[in-house]
């Protein structure tokens, strides 16, 4: 559906925000299922360190050129705030989630967990199986969206 918005420059960087989200999360899914005596500790550690910025980056990235665009439908869409109201709530709850990941993934890889690998993997699933419902819905309703704010004359430049 997203198809044929990819010369606009700016949904190129949303796309790409999502496509990190998504590589994140089966990542994620990989380790969860390897837990616990197949998961590779360099490789805990090298998550743990990477999920909390690719997050914080990412959402920073949609709440500026995604959000805050589509903000300006509110008068023509009404349930548009309300919207990009849950899915800012969504990204404090990935964030929150995201912390948790590192702290777990980081005392998994230096051989010091914190708690089960049956809670991590719990953790692990809880957050990647939001991200992906999260990042589904912004890829199929909301950066098609994005043609009414930014008409084809100007994304095409
Ligand atoms: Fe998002």
């Amino acid at each position: 559906m997203t198809q044929g918005l990819g010369n606009d420059r700016e949904t190129s960087i949303v796309m790409r925000c999502h496509d990190m989200q998504l590589l994140l999360c089966d990542e994620l899914e990989a380790l969860a299922d390897r837990l616990p005596s197949g998961a590779d500790r360099q490789h805990c550690l090298h998550l743990a360190r990477a999920v909390y910025p690719l997050v914080v980056s990412t959402h920073e990235i949609e709440e500026a050129l995604l959000f805050d665009p589509l903000g300006s439908l509110a008068g023509r869409v009404p349930d548009v705030p309300a919207t990009l109201e849950r899915l800012r709530f969504e990204h404090q709850s990935d964030l929150c989630f995201a912390e948790e990941i590192h702290d777990a993934l980081l005392a998994f890889g230096r051989g010091e967990p914190v708690m089960t690998a049956d809670a991590v993997g719990y953790l692990l699933r809880a957050f990647f199986e939001g991200v992906r419902r999260h990042v589904a819905f912004e890829k199929e309703i909301l950066v098609p969206l994005l043609a009414l704010v930014r008409p084809v004359s100007r994304s095409a430049s």
